[in-house]
């Protein structure tokens, strides 16, 4: 029986309804491409999602009301409730889950599909068009579930992340690729293998396609180095939408291959733009691999050792009450620390007193797309302060003072200097062309890359030792009581 809409109108509406779905992902993705209005780019795109899924919901009778009422229920409790509770820095980890069950759901909704088309006829009785589709969305979804399920892990730390490459592990990715897409072929050529038995109904080669894949998805990322694994969420956010796409040919559903094929490109772009700033290829971030560990062996005592200057915030306050032009460069210990607040009013300080400040924001600072732009926007900082990589480089010739908050491979000159090192090529923020240079983090530890980082050692370079909140709240009491 027809769902309740489909009773009283035309075909037609349900394609306009998802017409305007579409239009309204589109918007969406479009809005968030700046932080001003990103936010109302999540909430029309939600818009779009609520009315494909209500929609879909009334136009077809697929469960009892009550049981749809409650998974939503229960679905959207959960993740409000993550998206209240998770930590910023624990983002990256939640994009991770929530890309693993759009793959999941693919997987499972072209499955179902599968047995629902079949329904007790013969098995011959299924199109190719739909056998195919749903062979792709069976081995993206699974791939995708899988292997985003052990991305959180290592981003979380549940599971081991240092990066492994071994000829064991390439054969078995390829042996259960093979096995995924000969049981997909056996699902598209002959899907009459199992004749009418009992156990056809289940379409075995399918769940046979969806456990290779499985196995799959597990031996592609966990080799992989857990520093690696922005990257691959990216990534595999881009597999989540084309599992997706794919799922809306299964299903002949316009509003699902819209919203899957906008997710598969905008995730594509993401992850080339995060190799590009890493300088890194796709291939090395998946089949070479930074670790978290290079380089730790390599003796820090003899790259600082005599050349650390460190400083107290009275005396960079006084060098900050001196000062024309300052850049403050934000990095992953700003975001820990959760010091974006005491920045923010530190900045605002400044500019009242007649100080050209700037933030200097490094496309991969942090540990996920946007972190730094993300932090800065909920302390009010106003979006013209924000300046990228390629804007604000030229300028740290003529800064007077340049302040580095927790960050240290994005402004690690060993990028340009050193060919070998595990960041050779990376653009990085060129802070030591600036007068003075304050580097404020806990310790002299590296950072994501593990490897030193010799612009602390440098002549005018100096040490606030400490951690990014209080010292940044030292900074901003200090300058206040200097300035009046
Ligand atoms: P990192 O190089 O990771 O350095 C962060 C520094 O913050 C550490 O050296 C640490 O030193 C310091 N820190 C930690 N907690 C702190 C606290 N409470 N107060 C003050 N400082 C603290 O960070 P970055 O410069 O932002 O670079 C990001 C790195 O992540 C790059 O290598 C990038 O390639 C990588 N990565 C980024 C992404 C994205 S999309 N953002 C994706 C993948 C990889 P102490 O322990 O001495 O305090």
């Amino acid at each position: 029986m027809p769902g309740i809409l489909a009773q009283y109108l035309p075909d037609a509406a349900l394609q306009l309804a998802y017409l305007i779905a579409g239009i309204l992902f589109i918007q969406g993705l479009r809005d968030m491409t700046h932080p001003r209005t990103a936010t109302r780019g999540n909430q029309i795109s939600a818009a779009g999602m609520f009315l494909a899924v209500v929609v879909t919901a009334l136009w077809f009778d697929i469960l009892s009301p009550l049981v749809l009422a409650a998974a939503l229920l229960i679905g959207g409790g959960i993740g409000a409730w993550l998206a209240v509770t998770v930590e910023t820095t624990e983002m990256p980890q939640l994009v991770g889950l929530f890309n693993g069950f759009g793959g999941g759901a693919s997987a499972l909704v072209a499955g179902a599909e599968l047995i629902d088309t079949f329904n007790g006829a013969s098995v011959a009785t299924l199109p190719v068009s739909l056998t195919a589709t749903a062979a792709i969305a069976g081995i993206i979804g699974s791939v995708t579930f899988w292997g985003s399920l052990v991305a959180a892990g290592k981003l979380h730390g549940l599971v081991g992340d240092s990066p492994v490459s071994t000829n064991v592990g390439h054969a078995i990715k390829v042996l259960f690729l093979g096995a995924a897409v000969v049981a997909g072929l056996i699902l598209v050529i002959q899907p009459e293998t199992l004749g009418d038995s009992p156990i056809a109904s289940w379409i075995p080669s399918y769940w046979v396609l969806v456990a290779a894949a499985s196995i799959l998805g597990i031996f592609l990322v966990v080799p992989i180095g857990g520093a690696d694994m922005p990257v691959v969420i990216a990534l595999l956010n881009s597999y989540s939408g084309l599992a997706a796409a794919t799922t809306g040919f299964v299903l002949g559903n316009t509003a699902l291959i819209i919203a899957g094929t906008l997710v598969g490109a905008s995730g594509l772009i993401l992850t080339v733009i995060m190799c590009e700033s890493m300088n890194r290829s796709l291939t090395n971030v998946l089949f070479g691999g930074l670790g978290g560990d290079d380089g730790e062996s390599e003796d820090m005592e003899d790259i600082y050792e005599g050349s650390i200057q460190e400083t107290s915030p009275e005396e960079v306050v006084m060098l900050l009450e001196t000062a024309d032009r300052v850049v403050v460069v934000p990095g992953y210990g700003m975001a820990v620390a959760q010091a974006q607040h005491a920045v923010a009013e530190l900045v605002e300080l400044l500019d009242e007193h007649g100080v050209d400040v700037e933030f200097g924001i490094h496309p991969v600072a942090g540990r996920m797309p946007g972190h730094m732009n993300a932090l800065l926007a909920e302390a009010d900082v106003p979006y013209d302060k924000m300046r990228e990589l390629e804007e604000v480089n030229p300028t740290f010739s003529q800064t007077d003072v340049a302040i580095v908050c927790g960050a240290n491979d994005v402004v690690n000159p060993r990028a340009n200097e050193d060919d070998g090192s595990p960041i050779s090529g990376m653009p990085v923020l060129n802070v030591a062309e600036a007068n003075t240079v304050i580097v404020n983090k806990r310790s002299l530890s590296p950072g994501f890359s593990g490897i030193p980082n010799p612009l602390f050692a440098r002549d005018n370079t100096s040490m606030l030792f400490g951690d990014a909140k209080e010292s940044m709240q030292d900074l901003v009491n200090d300058y206040k009581e200097a300035t009046n």
